[in-house]
């Protein structure tokens, strides 16, 4: 497909998003809404133009991190806004022009790529819908559509129309070239509609087909709760997609899992488990209710509710509830309940005691812990770093460990238990 441009238009200002953060920032199972119609665009074409004006720097800045071969083209807003505007000063090069928005994140390339097996002058995509409320209304007459009339300009009949513009159009190259430099503003927004290239064509004879597609697939963000709509979508298929790789969920729809997750052999995940960024999981069992962030999980099992912090890499380890891992790796461990490990090296064979803490801070800088193989940690013991525990240590309940620890050796940090005879009597003035 050399010889196809995309135009991703992305210039608005959101308003209805009522929101700082730029509409095609907001994010959906991790990607902000741009990026999905970036990255399907260029599946079909190595030519995609971004147009931006609002923010447009901030949203360069977060597609650099994915995309390096994209155009962005800056809109003449003030004098041409609209999205007829946003084509204004764009060179059209190559003989196919497909426009699509920033704002349909569950668009699919296979489904743009139907746009070019119909033969005409302009292929425009169409939903039927039963509530075309806010949406431009399509007149459709002997299957060429006819023309697209914007709401706030449509009659009272022209409202009752049930086809409406889903915004993705393919252009002859010729259409756009002639028609884009005719368009006015004479409407009730004062805006450059491209919709009236179609009218336009029309009248001139051109042929304008319509091609109707689904609204799962086409549908527009546009305020937060499209936002939710379209993330229940997106979340139903990277679970579908999951399942039919052989990963089991329980009760998928109360699980999140960004779109950036990879699994791999057998696992499990169950209800509440929320993943996120560049975590693998592999073999393993996440129970219910923890939180997974940017971590390696292999061979082990975490939960139920436990919380995996950024950078951790977990492998043939048991982590058991209310322990918090966060930038730590951990080799055969097993740490049962209620811990905080960070910052940390933990060797296979280790068993760490509930109310394990590692004081990795002291209100300046971060400092590392690392533990040895085979070595028991008592209940309570509170590990200051920086510290090195070697192999084979015993480490006694509620210790406080200040310095390094031999091979070998038993650590215990205690005052001695004393006895008061009679205390509670004496206390409460009782018997
Ligand atoms: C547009 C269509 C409408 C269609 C709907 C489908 C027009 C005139 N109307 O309306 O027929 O039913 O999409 O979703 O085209 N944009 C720019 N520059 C601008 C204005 C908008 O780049 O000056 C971009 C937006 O960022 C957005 C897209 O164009 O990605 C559509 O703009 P939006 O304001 O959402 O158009 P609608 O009013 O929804
Ligand atoms: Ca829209």
């Amino acid at each position: 497909m050399n010889n196809i441009s995309i135009i991703i238009l992305s210039a608005g200002f959101g308003t209805r998003m009522k929101s700082k953060t730029p509409k095609v920032l907001h994010k959906i199972s991790g990607y902000a809404m741009l990026y999905y119609s970036i990255k399907e665009a260029r599946k079909i074409s190595n030519d995609v133009k971004v147009v931006l004006y609002h923010k447009h720097e901030m949203i360069k800045k977060e597609m650099d991190k994915y995309f390096s071969d994209i155009e962005y083209v800056i809109q003449d807003v003030e004098n041409f806004p609209g999205t007829g505007g946003a084509l204004k000063n764009i060179n059209f090069t190559k003989d196919k022009i497909l426009v699509l928005n920033g704002d349909m994140p569950l668009i699919d390339s296979k489904e743009l790529e139907k746009f070019f097996n119909i033969d005409a002058d302009i292929v425009m995509s169409i939903i039927k819908l039963n509530n075309p409320k806010g949406y431009g209304r399509v007149v459709i007459e002997d299957n060429e559509v006819v023309k697209i009339v914007e709401e706030k300009d449509a009659t009272q009949s022209e409202l009752n129309i049930n086809n409406v513009n889903a915004g993705v159009y393919l252009f002859s190259k010729d259409i756009l070239d002639k028609y884009i430099p005719m368009l006015s503003n004479n409407n009730k927004s004062k805006e450059y509609y491209l919709t009236d290239t179609v009218e336009m064509a029309k009248l001139d004879g051109k042929k304008i087909k319509p091609i109707f597609v689904n609204e799962e697939n086409f549908k527009g963000v546009n305020s937060k709760f499209d936002l939710s709509c379209a993330e229940d979508i997106m979340q139903d298929r990277i679970k579908k997609e999951l399942m039919m790789q052989g990963i089991y969920f329980r009760l998928p729809k109360t699980t999140y899992i960004e779109k950036s997750v990879k699994f791999e052999g057998e696992c499990a995940i169950e209800n509440g488990v929320c993943i996120y960024g560049n975590s693998l999981i592999k073999n393993s069992h996440i129970k219910a209710h923890c939180i997974i962030e940017d971590s390696t999980i292999i061979n082990s099992s975490i939960g139920p509710i436990a919380r995996i912090r950024p950078k951790s890499d977990i492998q043939d380890s048991h982590i058991g509830n209310f322990t918090e891992i966060k930038k730590s790796t951990l080799k055969g461990v097993k740490a049962g309940h209620l811990s905080y490990l960070g910052d940390s090296f933990i060797d296979e064979g280790t068993n760490v005691g509930a109310g394990t803490i590692t004081c990795n801070y002291d209100g300046k800088k971060k400092y590392k812990t690392t533990i040895g193989k085979n070595v028991f940690i008592g209940s309570d013991t509170q590990i200051v770093a920086p510290v090195t525990i070697e192999d084979d240590v015993m480490i006694a309940a509620g210790t406080t460990v200040t310095k390094d620890i031999k091979k070998g050796s038993l650590a215990i940090s205690r005052s001695p238990l004393k006895f008061i005879e009679n205390f509670f009597y004496k206390f409460f003035g009782k018997k």
